[in-house]
C-alpha cells in the first residue's frame, strides 16, 4: 500500500434553479485524475428527471423570470463580474483544470486566462446587439429586433472544459438567453466551481444551470427536451449526427463543433525552424487532444527526408511529466477510454505506415495515462491514422509534389475545420487559403485562437460559428417589426 496521503475526495452536486441538488436516481460517478489514475470527485448525476427540471427553470428564467427584463448593460455587467472572478480565482481554476485533464499547468494557466477574455469580449458585445431598418417600398416602416433564442443546451468535451463553457454561456448570457451546461463527464470540476459564483454575482436562479452525467443519459435528455430551443454541441461527429436526428424531433436550432484531421502544409521555402515547431506545436498542444489538431503533416517532397528527421530529433526531446510541474510539456490523456482509443490507433498506425518517434505508452511512468509523441511517416492518405480523427499525440507525416497535390491531398478527407501552410511565399500561401475548404487556415502559424475571430467548420466539422459576433449570432433570433403609415383601409373586400 502507498503510504502517500491521497488528496480528499470531493463531492459536487447539480446546480439546478439556484440550487445544489443531489440525483434524483441517487446515483454518483467518480471523476479521476489521469496522471495518477485515482478519483478526485464523486459527482451526482443527472437523470432524464433532472434535466427536466434544469429546463424547466432556465425556461421559467427565460419566459417569466427577471432575465428577460434585464437590460443589456446589465447583462454585460454580470459577464464582467464573471471575467473579474475566474481572474482571482486563475490559480485554483488552472490547477483544478490541470488535475483533471492531464494538461500541463503552464497550457491551463492559458486556458483560464481566456476563459476570462471570453467574458469580458461578450460583456462589451451584450449592448452591441443592433436592428436595422429595412428599406421597404411602401408607406411603411419596417425594421428588425433581435432577440434571444431562449433555452440553450450546451454540450461540452473535456479538452478544455471551462473554456469550452466559456465560449458557450458567454455569448448566450450576452444574447438573454438562459442555459442548460451539461459539462463532460470526465471533466466538470471547473464549471462546478464558477457554478458556485453565480449567485453570488446576481445571476438570478435558472438562468445557468449545470447537469452532470453521462451522454447518452443527461446530454440525450436535454438534446430531446420540448423545452430547449438551442443546441451548441462540441464534441465526436458520431455524437453530433446523433444530436441532429434527435433535435429534429423538435425542430431545434442547432451548431456543431465536431473536430477534424487537419492539414498542416509545408512548402520546401517555409522558414526551417518556425517550420519545425510549428508542425509539432500544431499536433502535440493538449496531448493533441485538440478539435483542430495539424495531424496530417504535408511536407513538399523536396524537403521530406529532412524535415522528417528535424521534427524526430525534437519530439524525442519533449518532455513528459506530471501535469502540475511547471517544466512539463506534455501530460497524460484525460481517461482510460482515450488512452486505449489512442493505443489501438499507435497499432493501426505501425501497420498502416512507418514510426519515427513514440509507438507506445510512455514507459517511464508506472501509473497515468501516458502516451509517447508519435511521428508516423510514409502515411498514404487513404490510411486510417490519415483519415480518423485520433485526438492523441499521434502525427501522420505524408509528402507532397508541388501546390497541386498539396491542395488535393489537404482537401481529401470528410472533416474542414482547420489547415495551415507554411512558405515564404504570398502568392502560393493564399491560393491554397483559397483552394481548401474549413473554417479556419493559419498562415506560418498554427492553433492561436482569439475571441474576437470566428471558429467553426465545414463539410463533416459541422457547421454555425462560436466566438466573435458570429458566436453571439447563434443565440439570437430576428423578428421583423411591420408597421404601416398609410392610413386608408386595405380596400380589398
Ligand atoms: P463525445 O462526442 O462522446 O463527448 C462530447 C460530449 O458529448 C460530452 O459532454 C458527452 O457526454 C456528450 N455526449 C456523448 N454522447 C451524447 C449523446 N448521445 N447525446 C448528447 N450528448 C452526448 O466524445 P468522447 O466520447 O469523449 O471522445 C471520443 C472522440 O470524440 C475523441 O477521441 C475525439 O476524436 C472526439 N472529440 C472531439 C472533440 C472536439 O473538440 N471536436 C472533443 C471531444 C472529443
Ligand atoms: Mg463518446
Amino acid at each position: 500500500m502507498s503510504s502517500s496521503a491521497k488528496a480528499e475526495v470531493r463531492i459536487y452536486q447539480n446546480y439546478i434553479n439556484g440550487q445544489w441538488v443531489g440525483s434524483s436516481t441517487g446515483e454518483t460517478f467518480p471523476v479521476y485524475d489521469p496522471s495518477i489514475e485515482d478519483v478526485i470527485a464523486n459527482i451526482a448525476a443527472a437523470s432524464s428527471d433532472d434535466v427536466d427540471r434544469a429546463v424547466v427553470a432556465a425556461r421559467r428564467a427565460f419566459d417569466a423570470g427577471p432575465w428577460r427584463q434585464t437590460t443589456a448593460q446589465d447583462r454585460g455587467r454580470v459577464l464582467f463580474r464573471l471575467a473579474a472572478k475566474v481572474n482571482e480565482n486563475a490559480s485554483m481554476l488552472a490547477e483544478l483544470e490541470s488535475r483533471n485533464t492531464g494538461k500541463p499547468i503552464v497550457e491551463a494557466e492559458y486556458d483560464i486566462a481566456d476563459v476570462a477574455t471570453c467574458f469580458e469580449y461578450y460583456g462589451g458585445l451584450a449592448t452591441k446587439v443592433l436592428g436595422q431598418v429595412n428599406p421597404v417600398p411602401t408607406n411603411a416602416l419596417s425594421f428588425t429586433l433581435r432577440e434571444p433564442a431562449g433555452v440553450a443546451g450546451q454540450i461540452i468535451p473535456w479538452n478544455y472544459p471551462l473554456l469550452m463553457a466559456a465560449w458557450k454561456l458567454a455569448p448566450a448570457l450576452a444574447a438573454g438567453c438562459t442555459c442548460v451546461l451539461k459539462p463532460a463527464e470526465q471533466t466538470p470540476l471547473t464549471a462546478l466551481e464558477f457554478a458556485s459564483w453565480l449567485e453570488g454575482i446576481g445571476l438570478p436562479p435558472g438562468v445557468v444551470n449545470v447537469v452532470n452525467g453521462a451522454g447518452e443519459i443527461t446530454g440525450a435528455a436535454l438534446v430531446a427536451h420540448p423545452g430547449v430551443d438551442k443546441i451548441a454541441f462540441t464534441g465526436s461527429a458520431p455524437v453530433g449526427k446523433l444530436i441532429m436526428k434527435s433535435a429534429a424531433e423538435t425542430l431545434k436550432r442547432v451548431s456543431l463543433e465536431l473536430g477534424g484531421k487537419s492539414p498542416n502544409i509545408f512548402f520546401a521555402d517555409a522558414d526551417w525552424e518556425a517550420a519545425i515547431d510549428g508542425a509539432l506545436f500544431g499536433v502535440f498542444i493538449n496531448q493533441g487532444e485538440v478539435c483542430s489538431a495539424g495531424s496530417r503533416i504535408l511536407v513538399e517532397r523536396r524537403i521530406y527526408s529532412k524535415f522528417v528527421e528535424a521534427m524526430t530529433e525534437k519530439t524525442k526531446r519533449i518532455k513528459l511529466g506530471p501535469p502540475l510541474d511547471r517544466n512539463t510539456k506534455m501530460g497524460p490523456l484525460v481517461s482510460k477510454d482515450q488512452y486505449e482509443r489512442v493505443t489501438s490507433y499507435l497499432e493501426i498506425g505501425k501497420k498502416e505506415a512507418k514510426v519515427a518517434a513514440g509507438g507506445s505508452r510512455a514507459k517511464q511512468f508506472s501509473k497515468g495515462y501516458y502516451v509517447e509523441p508519435t511521428i508516423f511517416y510514409d502515411v498514404d492518405n487513404s490510411a486510417r491514422i490519415a483519415r480518423e480523427e485520433i485526438f492523441g499525440p499521434i502525427a501522420s507525416v505524408i509528402p507532397f509534389d508541388g501546390e497541386n497535390n498539396a491542395i488535393q491531398i489537404a482537401n481529401d478527407t470528410p472533416y474542414g475545420l482547420a489547415a495551415a501552410v507554411w512558405t515564404r511565399d504570398i502568392y502560393k500561401a493564399f491560393r491554397v487559403v483559397k483552394s481548401f475548404r474549413a473554417g479556419i487556415i493559419w498562415v506560418n502559424h498554427m492553433q492561436p485562437t482569439y475571441v474576437e475571430a470566428p471558429w467553426g467548420g465545414y463539410k463533416q466539422s459541422g457547421f454555425g460559428r462560436e466566438l466573435g459576433p458570429w458566436g453571439l449570432e447563434e443565440y439570437l433570433e430576428t423578428k421583423q417589426v411591420f408597421v404601416n403609415l398609410d392610413e386608408t383601409p386595405i380596400g380589398w373586400y
